[in-house]
């Protein structure tokens, strides 16, 4: 299949990526966090063609995007006024609220479910596709299920050239990690999956946050069926490291220097780099790439940049990465999420 790069939209080309979407074809389309995989969330044989482009399993379920709160009416069973005071408050944005279906909504959509998880994306080219198409738009990352998702265009190209009828061009998405899922009760809500809305921003608008205890690391399944996939992992082995500066540096300095044979690669912070530059003065290492996500107090930047780099050591056929951790709080927890994933649990503590 021959793939169209949407550049520099005009107005029809929005109109026509709309009517392409309504009637059944997938169509990648950026969104603040990552770029997904759209099609007609309301349309089962389309939502076939997205888990196919993927290759993922057909009992997780997908995001239905719209382009403004209103558009949630007659795909639920009700919205709660918790469920509406947060979309009031973080609406448009990376939050994703699971919602009673109603029978508007295909089984194909939700993996079975009898929940529809839906979120109203801050991109505007994203958006004015959705209202153009006048559905709502199923979207997974767009990425090939279990890697890291896009982020870039290029991302995008390398994963689904041939595979769908169009790739439109938004730019690099700002937040750079997926949205956050929440399961609404009360005046309380349930994390499913950590993202860029955190659990003291949640806490601004109810009263309790819980987490997924799967999340935490309990041996339960978790209530977001993604969770439980291999997921964001790059080709190359790969080991988190999490403490002081001090103690990370001295670390990635002893594994370089004992594994001078290795393609090695480290994604750490500007401290980090700067530290271990200085300790390695005179030292060679015949593959050592040096990645930086930026300052280590940055979360913003890191998680912006993390899928971008995992993806860029697939490109220099790297064998084992090393990656410099946060503290597990605010947007680290988004990052620290991902990075035990992409790390198959190989997290340290020094
Ligand atoms: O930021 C994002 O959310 C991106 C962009 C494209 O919007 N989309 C995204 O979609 O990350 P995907 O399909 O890669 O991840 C959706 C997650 C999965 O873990 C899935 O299991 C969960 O949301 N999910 C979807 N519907 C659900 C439901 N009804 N109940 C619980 N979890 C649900
Ligand atoms: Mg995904």
């Amino acid at each position: 299949m021959k793939t169209k790069i949407y550049k520099s939209l005009q107005k029809d080309d929005i109109e026509e990526i709309g009517k392409l979407l309504r009637c059944g074809e997938v169509i990648a389309i950026p969104t603040e966090t990552v770029y997904g995989l759209g099609a007609n969330g309301l349309k089962a044989e389309a939502l076939a063609k997205i888990y196919e482009a993927k290759g993922r399993p057909s009992d997780n379920p997908l995001i239905l995007h719209v382009s403004c709160s209103e558009e949630v009416v007659p795909l639920v069973k009700n919205v709660s006024k918790t469920a509406q005071r947060l979309m009031d408050a973080f609406w448009p944005g990376p939050l994703t609220i699971t919602m009673p279906k109603s029978d508007n909504v295909p089984m194909k959509a939700t993996g079975g479910l009898n929940t529809v998880a839906i979120r109203c994306p801050n991109h505007d080219i994203c958006r004015q596709i959705i209202k153009a198409a006048g559905v709502p738009i199923a979207a997974p990352s767009a990425n090939i299920s279990g890697r890291p998702s896009p982020t870039t265009l290029s991302d995008v190209i390398n994963d689904m050239d041939g595979k769908i009828a169009g790739i439109v061009d938004g730019g690099e998405c700002k937040v750079g990690i997926e949205s956050t899922v929440v399961e609404v009760g009360d005046n309380e809500v349930t994390i499913l999956r950590p993202g860029a809305i955190t659990e003291e921003l949640l806490l601004t608008v109810v009263d309790k946050v819980h987490w997924d205890k799967a999340i935490l690391g309990e041996n339960v399944a978790p209530k977001a069926p993604g969770m439980k996939y291999k997921h964001y992992a790059p080709n190359a082995e790969m080991y988190t490291y999490v403490g002081e500066i001090e103690l990370v540096s001295k670390a990635i300095e002893k594994d370089l220097i004992n594994n001078k044979n290795k393609r090695f690669a480290i994604i750490t912070s500007d401290e980090t780099i700067k530290a271990i530059e200085e300790n390695l003065v005179g030292v060679e290492h015949a593959y050592y790439y040096k990645l930086t996500y930026g300052s280590k107090n940055d979360l913003t930047s890191l998680a912006h940049n993390l899928y971008s780099l995992l993806l860029r050591c697939n490109e220099l056929e790297i064998d084992t990465i090393i990656a410099e951790g946060v503290d597990n709080k605010g947007l680290g927890a988004a990052i620290m999420n991902r990075l035990n994933k992409a790390s198959n649990h190989n997290i340290i503590n020094l």
